[in-house]
């Protein structure tokens, strides 16, 4: 049987991750792959209705990173670990990255508790945790992405966040990558998107996954 590959999509709003994670679905699906496409936080029944809370009510960050996990619980076990049993590839807008880089970085929540959030939530019963296979992180200036976040729909919580924000959960990002660089394909968002896409297929393609 194939075996089951976790790809994560991250980056600040704006970064312009969505288009592609559809295309890379749309590919891998003309080779025979069985794709679950699918999104953080939410992804279950539960988890979408704790992002409903997450992305629009105002909380402290304690509750806002419980919440991310408790959402994460939820999808790792009802969606994601099953699809990866099952041998499908999945797909996941956005993983546990984006949580150091809000709620740790961005919000300035402390780190060993996410860490130790991580372990707890990510736990596997074979031992070890579970992490992406690949993490693709479009990289994009701050000031670019939030000129491109203006003008589209009705903002939520993080979106009308300021730049300086945004800032700190790129550096946030950055930390993460430079901790696991063998798990991360850093991808140039600051360009045509067909030579974005190009970038998107050859960091899969070096995994073998894609023919
Ligand atoms: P996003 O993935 O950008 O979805 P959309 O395309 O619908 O805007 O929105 C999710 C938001 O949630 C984004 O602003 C980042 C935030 N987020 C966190 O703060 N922590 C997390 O752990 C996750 C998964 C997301």
């Amino acid at each position: 049987m194939t075996t089951g590959v976790f790809i994560s999509f991250e980056g600040i709003d704006g970064a312009g991750k969505s288009t592609h994670i559809a295309a890379l679905a749309a590919v891998l699906r003309e080779q025979g792959r069985d794709v679950t496409l699918t999104r953080e936080p939410g992804g279950t029944p539960l988890a979408e209705k704790i992002r409903e809370l997450a992305l629009n009510e105002a909380m402290d960050p304690l509750a806002e990173a419980l919440l991310m996990f408790a959402a994460r619980r939820d999808h790792l076990q009802q969606v994601i670990e099953p699809a990866l049993a099952a041998g499908q590839v999945v797909l996941c807008d956005r993983f546990t990255d984006a949580t150091f880089a809000y709620q740790g970085e961005g919000r300035g929540f402390d780190k060993a508790v996410l860490g130790q959030l991580e372990q707890w939530v990510q736990a596997r019963p074979e031992g070890g945790i579970r992490q992406p296979d690949l993490t693709l992180l479009f990289d994009l200036a701050p000031e670019i992405a939030a000129g491109r976040l203006s003008g589209s729909r009705v903002p939520d919580k993080f979106e009308s966040q300021p730049v300086e924000f945004f800032r700190k959960v790129a550096a946030g990002y950055d930390l993460r990558a430079r901790q696991d660089p063998a798990r991360f394909a850093r991808i140039a968002a600051d360009r045509p998107k067909e030579a974005v896409w190009q970038d998107v297929l050859a960091a899969v393609r070096r995994k073998a996954w894609l023919a």
